[in-house]
């Protein structure tokens, strides 16, 4: 793969993404104008382009286009200055609330509601297990049932988004990959992803019975590995793993035999997907959303990284594999993740359309300007 040397700034890059994010949903934002959206768990990764999309929207028209947002969170995984930076615009509001407690007596009447609220890194929802399930099942549980409380009244919730992920697939058998929604996973409920993996699969049982029993607006996505913008560097996950090794100017240390495959969604693909589902994603079905292919090996990322990274930045160094000293860090990781993304293609109109080279790029640009992350 070629690259061209630095030509943008972090700013640029996410200036970018969000003007593509925005182009992208005119139909589903223009559908929210006028009303309130809450995301609990927003100050996340995803919560980076979740949040900033709707406020780039609400500069780009009149009062009456303008979407209300309010994001409760707990920050266990720390306070964002990106979203510190945002606490004095007037269409945002942020609470420190966590989703597991009961909610806030002033709770306002919300049109939509995104449940984002549960670590996704590995090796922070082990350090959380419990955390972790009580977010998936009992905030949820909370979640929903504000949903019926407000059913027969002026303002019904017209839209709710639940977070599961490709992890509810657990390591699918070979002739299921790539996988398509349908497939009922191969997962272990007592090995160490399982409090992530298991509370996610309940999480998903309780959104379909409230769906069908409540005819209730309750949609779920499935995110296959997301990248990008807004993943801090310190999260532990592959990419912000690698681009720290690279800005340090150390050797990118690979933790696996390199062997594991993946494809990469590009963060302003998913975020387009994921409010498209919550808007036009039919109630009580879950949706793959992420990338067909290219699938890649871990050893083939560490070197793409390493190329870009030597054409971007003038990297020097190369890749070395290294055991981890977190002794469940490969366990029950899956050998290959890919999915079929039919249903949303033809449901939703979702498209992805930004290239892993062209991902890859964006984020090793954006990690230059965001070197320096919270260790949470
Ligand atoms: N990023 C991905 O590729 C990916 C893949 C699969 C699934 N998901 C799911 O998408 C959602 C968001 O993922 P992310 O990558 O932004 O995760 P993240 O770990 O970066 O952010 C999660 C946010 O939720 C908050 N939170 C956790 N527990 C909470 C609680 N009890 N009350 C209130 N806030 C709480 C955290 O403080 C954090 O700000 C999660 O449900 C995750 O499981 C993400």
């Amino acid at each position: 793969m070629m690259t061209s040397p630095i030509t943008q700034s972090a700013q640029q890059v996410v200036a970018q993404d969000l003007e593509y994010i925005c182009a992208n949903l005119h139909d589903e934002f223009s559908r929210m104008a006028g009303k309130k959206l809450l995301i609990v768990g927003g100050a996340g990764f995803l919560g980076y382009y979740l949040v900033q999309s709707i406020l780039f929207w609400n500069k780009t028209g009149g009062d009456d286009h303008v979407i209300d947002l309010t994001v409760y969170d707990n920050y266990i995984r720390g306070v964002p200055d990106w979203l510190t930076a945002l606490a004095d615009d007037a269409n945002l509001t942020l609470v420190r609330h966590d989703i597991t407690e009961p909610l806030p007596t002033d709770i306002d009447d919300f049109h939509y509601i995104i449940h984002a609220a549960s670590i996704a890194s590995p090796t922070y929802y082990r350090k959380y297990p419990i955390e972790t399930m009580d977010a998936n099942v009992n905030g949820l549980r909370i979640l929903l049932e504000y949903c019926l409380a407000r059913q027969d009244s002026r303002v019904p919730v017209e839209g709710f988004l639940f977070y599961s992920t490709s992890e509810i697939y657990g390591d699918p058998t070979p002739e299921d990959i790539p996988t398509p929604e349908t497939y009922r996973g191969n997962v272990s409920c007592t090995g160490p992803r399982a409090c992530y993996d298991e509370s996610k699969r309940y999480g998903e049982t309780l959104c379909v019975n409230f769906a069908r029993q409540y005819k209730l607006p309750i949609k779920i996505a499935r995110p296959f590995n997301n990248y990008g913008p807004g993943l801090k560097i310190t999260d532990r996950r592959v990419l912000p793993d690698f681009a720290r090794n690279v800005l340090a100017g150390e050797d990118i240390v690979m933790l696996s035999d390199g062997r594991p495959t993946r494809t990469f969604c590009y963060i302003a693909d998913a975020v387009v997907g994921y409010y498209k589902i919550l808007i036009k994603g039919q109630p009580g079905e879950a949706y793959n959303i992420g990338v067909e292919s290219p699938e890649i090996s871990m050893a083939q990322l560490a070197d793409y990284v390493t190329d870009f990274a030597r054409d971007l930045f003038g990297y020097q160094g190369q890749v070395v594999r290294q055991m981890s000293q977190d002794k469940d860090y490969l366990a029950d990781n899956p050998n290959r993740r890919c999915p079929v993304i039919d249903k949303a293609r033809t449901q939703l109109g979702y498209n992805p359309g930004i290239s892993l080279e062209e991902g890859l790029k964006r984020s090793l640009l954006w990690y230059a300007d965001n070197a320096d992350a919270e260790e949470a």
